[in-house]
């Protein structure tokens, strides 16, 4: 039979897609290989969000060339947003066999085995309800409920690469969420490039969150990433209700300076913003919230950093995925002057780097010596005979094993914390 290794780069989306095209594959007699040097494909599942990911990912490819050197029949192929964004160039300018679209993964079995292809089609509708993924062993499962974007926010592709808006039907994410709890599967994250504009009909997101608490054996129910204007009261009331869902939010909030909310087109200003937190800190108690944060966007002041800065300090994030801003073909920030150098940007990121280390680690610091219920997920990685997993605000935790396995929720005492983790000791 012949075997596919596959790599991914980039977020859960792709990390889910990963697993959908594992699915479809074995269906049509591929067996998964964990080692590009035996392996008959070679499939790189890539992402285009930034600049640096890419740059990566080219480099990768020169070192996996070789196994074709080796091997001729060996086939090398890109899916995801950068195959999309690099369409018509990859196959000339690389050593490529195929090039998958997001929306091209149904047809890949039937498309390997012959000539050279491009298959980049932008489909529009195409949600993959119909086809089971081959999921990743562990204890938590994602499901992807919808697809693509609408709001095309001005510094970034994946509106360009991932095509419109579009969900699964509910039918469809509650068989899903059934299969994975009859698999074993603990908790279940719902992914979506704006999870939150979920919508079947007259089902909402909210809706579907309080569907989804109702099926037997969901541990533990998350979602990423909601954008911060479909965060309506429907949803945030589902958060408040439903046993399940977890005290946490992943809320991209990208700067604290409206202005520049304003030309990055995120339709909310920094007061709305901070509004919205209160909203959702008044209705889910202990909710831990992280956030993405974009600096060195064009035009972005001193006077705009400092407010970036300051939303920090008034918000007081868990944690947070910083960013320079990075120029992306297709965008409309692309045709602006970019006005912050990359040492501004440099220092910039440091500095929230910096500010965001302190607030993580003086939150963590005063859950020492409280109680959590920890999702044990399997061994700590740098410590013996201990293990790690996560608490219901999605912060990871370690503690001595006391024979506890993977799946269990198990009662530990905070004892000592850094910025990114917690470390505990059984009860
Ligand atoms: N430059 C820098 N960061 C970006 N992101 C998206 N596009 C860009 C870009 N062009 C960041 C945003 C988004 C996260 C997934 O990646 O913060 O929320
Ligand atoms: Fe990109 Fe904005 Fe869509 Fe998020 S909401 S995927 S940042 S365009």
């Amino acid at each position: 039979m012949p075997s596919v290794y596959i790599e991914t780069y980039g977020c859960q989306m792709n990390l889910a897609d990963t697993e959908l095209m594992r699915g479809q594959l074995a269906r049509s007699g591929y067996t998964t290989a964990a080692d590009p040097a035996v392996a008959d494909v070679i499939l790189l599942n890539t992402c285009a969000i930034r600049e640096h990911a890419e740059e990566r990912i080219f480099g990768r490819l020169g070192s996996l060339v070789r196994h074709k050197l080796a091997r001729p029949h060996v086939q090398i192929g890109l899916a995801g947003c950068m195959a999309q964004h690099f369409r018509d160039r990859l196959l000339t300018s690389a050593p490529l066999d195929f090039v998958v679209g997001p929306d091209a993964y149904r047809r890949l079995p039937a498309l390997l085995g012959g000539d050279p292809f491009v298959d980049v089609r932008l489909d529009g509708v195409e949600t993959y309800a119909d086809l089971a993924p081959d999921r990743a062993a562990g204890v938590r499962a994602w499901i992807t409920i919808m697809r693509g974007c609408d709001k095309f926010c001005t510094f970034c592709i994946v509106p360009y690469v991932r095509g419109r808006e579009r969900s699964l039907p509910l039918g469809a994410v509650l068989e899903q969420v059934r299969d994975a709890v009859a698999q074993g599967y603990r908790e279940v994250v719902f992914l979506g490039q704006t999870v939150n504009a979920y919508r079947d009909g007259d089902t909402d997101f909210g809706d579907l969150l309080r569907a989804t608490d109702r099926v037997d054996g969901v541990a533990r129910l998350r979602f990423t990433s909601p954008h911060p204007s479909d965060m309506r009261d429907s949803a945030i009331d589902a958060m408040a209700t439903c046993a399940s869902v977890c005290p946490q939010l992943h809320l991209p909030v990208q700067s604290g300076a409206t202005p520049v909310l304003q030309r990055m087109q995120r339709g909310y200003t920094s007061d709305e913003y901070l509004r919205l937190v209160e909203r959702l800190r008044a209705a889910v108690p202990g909710l831990a919230l992280s956030t993405d944060i974009i600096v060195g966007f064009p035009g972005e002041s001193e006077q705009d950093f400092e407010a970036t800065l300051e939303l920090m300090r008034t918000v007081r994030f868990d944690n947070a995925f910083m960013f320079q801003y990075s120029r992306r073909d297709h965008t409309k920030a692309a045709k602006w002057d970019e006005t912050v150098s990359e040492a501004e940007k440099g220092c910039r990121l440091q500095a929230v780097i910096a500010l965001q280390e302190s607030i993580a680690a003086e939150i963590n610091a005063a859950l020492v010596g409280g109680e959590i219920d920890v999702l044990v997920e399997g061994p700590a990685r740098r410590r013996d005979g201990w293990l790690a997993g996560k608490t219901p605000q999605f912060k990871t935790a370690v503690f001595p094993s006391a024979g506890a396995s993977p799946g269990d929720i198990v009662r530990v005492r905070v004892t000592d914390s850094t910025a990114h983790t917690l470390i505990a000791a059984a009860l």
